[in-house]
């Protein structure tokens, strides 16, 4: 029976949910469109399926498609991104990480990873998260002058805590990452290196930003952010990890694997090979770069004074709204963004001063540049318009008819 006569309660909230993501203006740099083949394999009989283990070794009878499901994942994972060795098990990014930190290091040893309010994530050691918890972290983080990462710093930092593990990735970085020079840091104290691509995954995988592959021991990344797939996570690494990693995801993290998402990653890492997905993650920098531009040309602040990748960060500081206040006011048009922290933020993370912006879900629809510069002369009428409904309302409008013109995969295609 379908959803709707089972549980027409269930089945309407989603109806609901689609409509908000056809009407709006999404930029939120973590999500994307999954595509209706992602759909529909997570959507699977797959996900009756208990396969504790991995292809070959399983702790439960009638694992042959299982296996044949998962033993593609890896193959694909590991052809995109030119890997030795893949963990497509991880539920989310989060416990890709605790798996990274399992096999790469001891519960006490230190850890150096940008910190959570300079750009970021919560399990690169903030103490509100296991990875503050059971690690020693200590953090380097950017430089106020530039807002970029200053290596040399970072340098310092690492020879004098000699950490066992260096911890490269962000949640709002709007710059390349220097891999290599990183690598050249942990190599300099003895660390490991961690690099967390779970922004990035995407452009990477198309190869329109440098990977981190060649340098970490291990790469991490979420396959829901601007790779496109289902929720999850995904571990990339070296052949000599290859069984420490996977003890470390089962039975050290997790029972089961979770054989639906795995077959929606491998429909996604198939996806991602293909002239259309490279071209989109193309068009997303282009994107993000005209949506800097136009922002900049109307006055905002950005962090960085721009962007390398799919995310910009608005310094809200000179507009003296908060971050709270202009996540808000562009959700009443249909614009949606988050609240972020920017460095060196003077309110809490509950206010903040910043926005974080990201390309990859309106490109996926279709948006081009032309509709990027609209949208960034919106965001500037909305901030500067904040509380005036006769903006609010043209605005919505305008939205609405650049809505009306781009379906979205997965939905409306
Ligand atoms: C850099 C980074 N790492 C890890 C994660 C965690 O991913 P998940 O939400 O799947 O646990 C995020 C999520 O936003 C992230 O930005």
């Amino acid at each position: 029976m379908s959803l709707t006569k089972v549980d027409p309660q269930i089945a309407g909230i989603i109806l609901d949910e689609e409509r908000r993501q056809c009407n709006s203006i999404n930029l939120i740099a973590s999500e994307n469109y999954s595509s209706k083949a992602v759909l529909e394999a997570q959507g699977s009989v797959l996900t009756n399926k208990y396969a504790e283990g991995y292809p070959g070794k399983r702790y439960y009878g009638g694992c042959k498609y299982a296996d044949q499901v998962e033993e593609l994942a890896l193959h694909r994972a590991k052809e995109l991104f030119g890997a030795e060795y893949a963990n497509v098990q991880p539920s989310s990014g989060s416990t890709a990480n605790m798996a990274a930190y399992m096999t790469l290091i001891d519960y006490g040893d230190t850890i150096l990873s940008m910190a959570l309010d300079q750009g970021g994530h919560l399990t690169h050691g903030s103490p509100i998260s296991f990875s503050g918890k059971l690690y020693r972290p200590v953090f380097y983080g950017i430089d106020r002058e530039t807002g970029q990462i200053d290596y040399d710093e970072v340098e310092k930092i690492a020879i004098k805590n000699m950490p066992k593990l260096l911890v490269v990735g962000s949640s709002s970085y709007p710059r390349i990452l220097d891999y290599q020079r990183f690598r050249q840091i942990a190599d300099r104290v003895n660390a490991r290196l961690l690099v967390d691509m779970a922004h990035e995954a995407g452009l990477i995988a198309a190869r329109v930003h440098p990977s981190p592959v060649p340098y970490a021991d291990i790469a991490t990344a979420t396959t829901h952010k601007s790779l496109r797939g289902p929720r999850g996570g995904l571990i990339l690494c070296r052949a000599t990890y290859s069984a420490s990693i996977n003890r470390s995801v089962f039975p050290g993290l997790q029972g089961g694997p979770q054989m639906h998402a795995i077959a929606a990653k491998a429909v996604a890492f198939h996806e991602a090979k293909q002239p259309q997905f490279i071209a989109c993650q193309r068009a997303t920098l282009e994107n993000a770069k005209v949506l800097a531009d136009g922002l900049l040309a109307g006055g905002i602040q950005l962090v960085t004074g721009g962007t390398d990748n799919h995310r910009l960060l608005i310094d809200l500081t000179p507009t003296g709204i908060t971050g709270k206040i202009a996540e808000s006011a562009l959700g009443e048009v249909n614009i949606t963004v988050n609240k972020n922290a920017i460095p060196f933020d003077s309110r809490p993370p509950g206010l903040t001063s910043g926005i974080r912006l990201g390309t990859s879900a309106l490109t996926t629809r279709g948006f081009g540049t032309e509709e990027m510069a609209k949208i960034a002369h919106l965001i500037v009428r909305v901030l500067s318009h904040i509380g005036d409904e006769k903006v609010y309302q043209e605005v919505r409008l305008e939205v609405e008819e650049m809505n009306s013109r781009f379906p979205t995969p997965g939905i409306t295609q």
